[in-house]
């Protein structure tokens, strides 16, 4: 009979590396994958695991990526160790030791995101507690193995990882590597570390290097196959760039098991997080990042990038860009509107081609159809903007605000000298330029009188006509001496002569 077992757990993720190869000032574990940490998603995945304790070991960069994992509320609240020289992942799992805690088992992951799916996290518990593993690790297969651990085994068994830097050209024709996603038995794992030593071509202490050792204290060690979709963590921007594709793809296909079409998956870009409702569907060329969320039956894109936005029920948007903004209910935009933090767009309202909106309501079906710019503006219900319209807010000090009143009508190229207030059902007259308020219901028009000349065109087309055939008596006489002196060659003048 097993003795009963506690399901007690830490994770172990390492972070303190320093990713020379991205060539970037930004931690390498901090680089952003379908608009989240790598970390992020890393611990996202350690938290399948249901550790009571997670340790994050930091090193390069060590402030930014506390205050980084500061700020993503993970519970349980992380605790940090510090290896102020990065001697190696077998080192860095070491040192968090203390921190980890009197818990049966250890599960260590690279802070570079070795992406794995929660459903192989699962599993590779549910393998390492069923056994009498002292170590559990998930490979994967990649056509290109290249810098990674390759894995040498003996049927189930694991025999020990080899390096790439220290591989025989043999080792490094196997295509199974190895992820630092390991379940270890915590005792077995702290014993063993100690005793791995650094005499490689990197001169560190390899994590890997300690399941020799637990085989040979008779500890049975597994390894059991994971998808990573082909990729593993990011060791440069190439690497960056297919961990993403990877991410992406996996997103995309979670929306679509729920009832979203993506015409064309390969050109859509959604982040992490953002939530859409069924029978939405998304067109190419589509990102949708940060905080969005989009409702049930609408239609995104083609071509257009929303950021922190909100979009109700059946709403259309193509070819724009809208950021920080809410779209109510059955509202249009575009094609090619700029929608700007701040904007809220009533049910049924429209925004459309060439219209920059920011920090405005716009009320339930009103309507701003093309060519304008509105800022600092309230717009009232069932209003309409002419083609041009501009809200004039800013007078190179301040900004002012505009109000416009319910069933008011703009004029085409109508100026609104803010602060101004449009009444309800007021009308502008086209083309002018409003600076005094305007009561509900009246017609506001500023421009010169209209002059009327009669008989202008047949005057002036009478004189043009006078002038050109003086001109091209003049000119003919000109051009006949011309010809005479010069020795054109070419056939026009020729033929004259
Ligand atoms: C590591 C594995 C390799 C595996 C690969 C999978 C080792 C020795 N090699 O290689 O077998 O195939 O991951 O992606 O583990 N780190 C520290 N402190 C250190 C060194 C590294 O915290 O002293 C962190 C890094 O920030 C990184 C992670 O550990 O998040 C992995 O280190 P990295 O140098 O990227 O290892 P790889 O060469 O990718
Ligand atoms: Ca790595």
């Amino acid at each position: 009979m097993p003795k009963p077992q506690s399901r007690s757990l830490a994770a172990v993720v390492l972070a303190a590396g320093q990713g020379k190869r991205l060539k970037s000032d930004l931690p390498k574990v901090l680089h952003p994958v379908c608009g989240r940490p790598a970390l992020w998603h890393v611990l996202k995945l350690a938290c399948v695991a249901r550790p009571s304790a997670i340790v994050v070991v930091v090193g390069v960069g060590a402030d930014e990526v506390r205050a980084a994992i500061g700020s993503w509320d993970v519970e349980p609240s992380p605790v940090f160790v510090e290896q102020r020289e990065q001697l190696g992942t077998g080192h860095a799992v070491l040192l968090a030791e203390k921190a980890a805690g009197r818990v049966r088992d250890v599960l260590t992951a690279n802070g570079d995101l070795d992406p794995v799916r929660e459903e192989d996290i699962r599993a590779l518990l549910s393998a390492h507690r069923r056994s009498r593993n002292v170590a559990t690790i998930l490979t994967t297969i990649l056509d290109e193995p290249g810098g990674y651990g390759r894995v040498i085994r003996d049927g189930d068994r694991l025999v020990r990882i080899a390096e790439h830097a220290d591989a025989t050209t043999a080792e490094r024709r196997i295509h199974e590597i190895a992820t630092n996603w390991v379940a270890f038995r915590r005792e077995d794992l702290f014993e063993a570390l100690p005793l791995v030593g650094r005499e490689n071509r990197q001169g560190e202490y390899y994590l890997n290097d300690v399941y020799p050792i637990l085989t040979e204290k008779g500890g049975q060690v597994a390894a059991l196959r994971a998808d990573t979709g082909g990729v593993m963590g990011f060791n440069s921007r190439a690497g960056l760039a297919k961990v993403e594709r990877v991410l992406r793809s996996r997103i995309n296909d979670e929306h679509m098991s729920r009832g979203v079409t993506i015409v064309d998956p390969a050109q859509t870009y959604i982040d992490q997080g953002v939530r859409i409702g069924r029978d939405t569907v998304v067109r190419p060329q589509t990102h949708l990042e940060g905080e969005t969320r989009i409702g049930a039956r609408c239609s995104i894109g083609p071509s257009s990038r929303l950021v922190d936005t909100v979009v109700g029920d059946g709403a259309d948007v193509s070819f724009s860009v809208v950021k920080g903004a809410r779209i109510g209910r059955g509202a249009t935009v575009g094609p090619f509107a700029h929608i700007r933090p701040g904007t809220v767009m009533d049910d049924g309202s429209k925004a459309g081609s060439f219209v920059e909106i920011k920090a405005s309501k716009i009320g339930k079906g009103s309507k701003v159809p093309h060519l304008s710019y509105v800022g600092d503006a309230n717009v009232g219900s069932g209003a309409n903007l002419g083609a041009g319209t501009v809200t004039v807010n800013y007078d190179g000090y301040h900004k002012h605000r505009t109000r416009i009143g319910d069933g008011a009508r703009v004029g085409s190229d109508s100026m609104l000298v803010a602060p101004l207030t449009i009444g309800k059902g007021a009308v502008t007259g086209a083309g002018s330029t409003i600076t005094r308020d305007v009561p509900a219901g009246a017609l506001a028009v500023e421009r010169s009188e209209q002059k009327i000349v009669r008989g202008y065109r047949k005057r002036k087309d009478a004189q043009a006509a006078g002038a050109k055939a003086k001109g091209s008596d003049a000119a003919s006489e000109s051009r006949s001496s011309k010809s005479r002196s010069s020795r054109s060659m070419s056939p026009g003048s020729s033929k004259k002569e």
